[in-house]
């Protein structure tokens, strides 16, 4: 039995929509994956692509997420249903929640190491950082309890609902995090050869583009908006017809962007700095080179800890939104109630992360010994499946579903409730040409060139 749509609840105001939305935007995404990603990608080359894909792939499709999710009140598959019930499409909204679990099981455990180092300043000042990460991430005792007390706070704010869980956390604490990034921003460029990282990070050499440098930026700008899963078709469902979604969406990318921008600042000058090689950290990345730049500032071990705080709430703000597209879909397609369903999924999500929990050592054979499609080890085969080959499969189908199934007509309607006149003429067929042609092929092209080895 469905949920009568009388009952749905919906964001507060238009600020506490924007912040949840960027609640689920930024997040880890931002802070610990967009700097190993470019730093494994070539730097400054990898950041133009990436904001290229921000621009013109991921903005028109964000559009078009939240459009959908508006006009049908649903989650994903909801959504699918309330359009073409009965058809193949249903299965994309299958993906979606799919995509939702899994993100969610290895994004925990990462989020777990966040919480973990919120006490690294004060209980192991002074240990060589890359030494201590490497103990700390595969030593079960630590990381499994890290990573469940993490899932059951975010089970207990997705059970809090939509305006009292998700929209009052995210007011204060967004705002916050920023702040502390331009302070560690500001001791980070300030380090003796910090120059060579902004030269890094900031002056592309382009000869290094190449397919696979592509695909993982299109990823990577997916998996930062929070695209290609529905999350954005779920948070659009519980907004009002008189938000203007264009300009609440355009906020988000740039909040999203900027924060990803300045983490990279916060990480390259220091980490040439330090003289490492940038391609050698991976996920290790952020947690060997944030802890020596905290140690040459001033209440060092304070700030960070207030700043593994901070970050620790970024992805709780992003695993909120990962849970609530699995958790709307059992509220809204089955009998479940939300308390039944966020128990059950969310147990269900931490049992399903305690392979990744163990693949950074823990177990040597999921750290060392599974491999597939060349990727080694548990914890970055599931990155790569869900985190990025599923996202840009999603995004490639929704964008499809929504350009030629649902149709542009239709979603150009529901764009236009809500925008003062502004989504009118000349502008909504530039963003019909962009979801109809532009998103589909690249992200089609760039895909199969990537999975058959010729790009
Ligand atoms: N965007 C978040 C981040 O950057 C992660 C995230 C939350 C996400 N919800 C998502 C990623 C949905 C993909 C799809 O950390």
């Amino acid at each position: 039995m469905a949920n009568p749509s009388a009952e749905r609840e919906q964001w507060g105001s238009r600020l506490g929509f924007i912040l949840a939305a960027a609640g689920s935007a930024i997040g880890l995404g931002n802070i610990w994956r967009f700097p190993y990603v470019t730093a494994e990608n070539g730097g400054g080359a990898f950041v133009v692509v990436y904001l290229a894909c921000i621009a013109l792939i991921c903005l028109p499709y964000l559009f078009a997420e939240l459009a959908l999710g508006r006009n049908s009140q649903k989650n994903p598959v909801g959504a699918i249903k309330a359009i073409r019930q009965g058809t193949p499409w249903v299965l994309v909204g299958g993906l979606c929640v799919l995509t939702g679990v899994f993100i969610l099981s290895y994004y925990g455990v990462v989020a777990g190491w966040a919480l973990g180092y919120i006490f690294k300043a004060f209980v192991a000042p002074g240990i060589d950082s890359t030494q201590y990460f490497t103990s700390f991430v595969a030593d079960p005792a630590r990381v499994i309890p890290l990573a469940g007390v993490f899932m059951l706070v975010t089970i207990l704010v997705v059970y809090g609902g939509v305006e009292d869980g998700i929209e009052r956390w995210a007011k204060v604490l967004m705002p916050l995090l920023l702040v502390l990034m331009l302070v560690v921003i500001f001791r980070a460029v300030t380090l003796p050869g910090a120059g060579a990282g902004l030269e890094f990070y900031l002056n592309p050499d382009f000869s290094k583009i190449d397919g696979g440098v592509i695909l993982a930026a299109l990823g990577q700008a997916f998996f930062s908006l929070s695209l290609g899963m529905g999350a954005m078709i779920t948070y659009g469902s519980y907004l009002p017809k008189r938000e203007n979604l264009l300009v609440s969406g355009g906020y988000v990318a740039l909040f999203d962007t900027s924060i990803a921008l300045l983490a990279g600042l916060m990480i390259f000058p220091a980490l040439f700095a330090m003289n490492q090689d940038p391609g050698s950290g991976g996920p290790a990345l952020i947690f060997q080179v944030l802890p020596e730049v905290f140690a040459t500032m001033p209440l060092g071990s304070f700030i960070s800890a207030v700043f593994f705080v901070l970050l620790s709430i970024a992805a709780l703000t992003s695993m909120v939104s990962l849970l609530e597209v699995v958790v709307s879909y059992f509220v809204d397609e089955t009998s479940w109630s939300r308390a039944k369903s966020v128990w059950m999924v969310g147990g269900f999500t931490f049992a399903a992360g305690l392979p990744s929990a163990l693949a950074q050592g823990g177990s040597t054979f999921l750290t060392e010994q599974v491999s597939l499609f060349g990727v080694t080890g548990f914890f970055s085969i599931m990155d790569y499946l869900w985190g990025n080959v599923s996202l840009a499969l999603g995004a490639l189908l929704i964008s499809i579903f929504v350009g030629w199934v649902w149709g542009t007509g239709r979603a150009v309607e529901e764009l236009q409730q809500g925008s003062e006149d502004f989504f009118e003429g000349p502008i909504a067929r530039v963003w019909v040409v962009f979801l109809k042609y532009v998103c589909p092929i690249v992200i089609a092209v760039i895909f199969v060139g990537k999975v058959t080895g010729t790009i």
